[in-house]
């Protein structure tokens, strides 16, 4: 069997951080699959414009590639959207899945890695969740996650596809490409505008895009990974309030309004246990990684707006 990797979604926010440090590696071909993808090959890259629901042509380009693992990161990741859009989150959360894991089936595909999220744990009783915590799910993109990795599960069982779950936190680390919160408040320091914050006591596990994309790399073709369920998180809970003092740090006029949250303010952050014992992973801190991105967001800002000014 070959070890030719698809990443399936493999243009967006973490799946192209995937893919450009698969192809530092010495690994075989990286086979890029997705809908805002262009056909072409660089290196030991092949890219496919390609929607994973046109089955013919996903089995085309894994048969062709001789594809045996795959990472399969379409998916919709705001919450927001998905609540807004609940037919669209159902088609890319759940039903992408299940034509990832057909097409793994017919051609006999060995390893899924897949990105699950934190939004599945939901209602919390301590904020700090391994991975045996019930799953209680608060929002329609957790509730299509948990229906996503029970797809997965069944495929596992039924049809000896080895999977890994990755639950993963709050990604930071590409300004321009991610929508969290703390892009979005230095977007508002940048702007003069105060940072609204509802609530602010809830404490969230930021985690840095490279230890993410490390995480997935780990993970591919590892067997003490397959048919786990794994958090990666930084394994460190930071309030929002903490996150904004931080960017009031780096930006001193700033101003931050206060209003009561309406859904409580829970917090959540990962025991990370299972993703050091079995992928050999460790997150940087984000109680030093936040500020740093902070600092670089600001010069990406600046650069921007001299670009402009040019
Ligand atoms: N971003 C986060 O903080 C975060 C946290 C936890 C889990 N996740 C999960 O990780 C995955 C990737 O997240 P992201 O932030 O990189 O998302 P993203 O939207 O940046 O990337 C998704 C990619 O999938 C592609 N795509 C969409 N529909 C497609 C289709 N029908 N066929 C082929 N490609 C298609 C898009 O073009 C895009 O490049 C998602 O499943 C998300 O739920 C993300």
């Amino acid at each position: 069997m070959t070890e030719n990797i698809l990443v399936a979604g493999g243009a967006g926010f973490i799946g192209s951080h995937i893919v450009e440090t698969l192809a530092k590696t010495a690994l075989p071909r990286i086979v890029v699959y997705d809908v805002n993808a262009t056909d072409k090959r660089v290196g030991n890259v092949v890219s496919f414009k390609g929607d994973v629901f046109d089955s013919d042509r996903l089995l085309n380009v894994m048969r062709k590639e001789e594809v045996s693992k795959v990472i399969s990161m379409v998916g919709l990741a705001s919450i927001s959207d998905c609540r807004k859009n609940p037919n669209r989150s159902f088609s890319l959360n759940v039903s992408s899945v299940h034509s990832v894991l057909e097409a793994m089936r017919i051609v006999d595909a060995e390893h899924l890695v897949f990105p699950s999220t934190a939004a599945v744990y939901g209602d919390v009783v301590e904020p700090e969740v391994d991975e045996g915590v019930e799953p209680r799910p608060t929002n329609i993109y957790g509730w299509h996650k948990l229906a996503a990795e029970s797809l997965i599960r069944g495929y596992a069982e039924d049809y000896g596809i080895s999977t890994t779950v990755l639950r993963v936190f709050n990604v930071y680390g590409d300004f321009l490409m991610e929508q969290g919160v703390i892009s979005a408040f230095v977007r508002m320091a940048f702007e003069g505008k105060p940072l609204v914050i509802n609530g602010g006591g809830q404490l969230r596990d930021f985690v840095h895009l490279n230890d993410v994309v490390d995480a997935f790399i780990k993970s591919l073709g590892n067997v003490a990974a397959y048919h786990k369920v794994i958090n990666v998180g930084s394994g460190v809970g930071l309030s929002i309030n903490k996150v904004a003092k931080m960017v009031c740090e780096s930006f001193p006029r700033t101003e931050v309004v206060h209003k009561s949250s309406q859904n409580g303010e829970y917090g959540i952050f990962a025991d990370v246990s299972e993703m050091r014992n079995l992928l050999g992973c460790k997150a940087m801190d984000p109680r030093v990684g936040v500020p740093r991105f902070i600092e670089k967001c600001k010069l990406t800002e600046k650069r921007k707006l001299l670009m402009a000014s040019a």
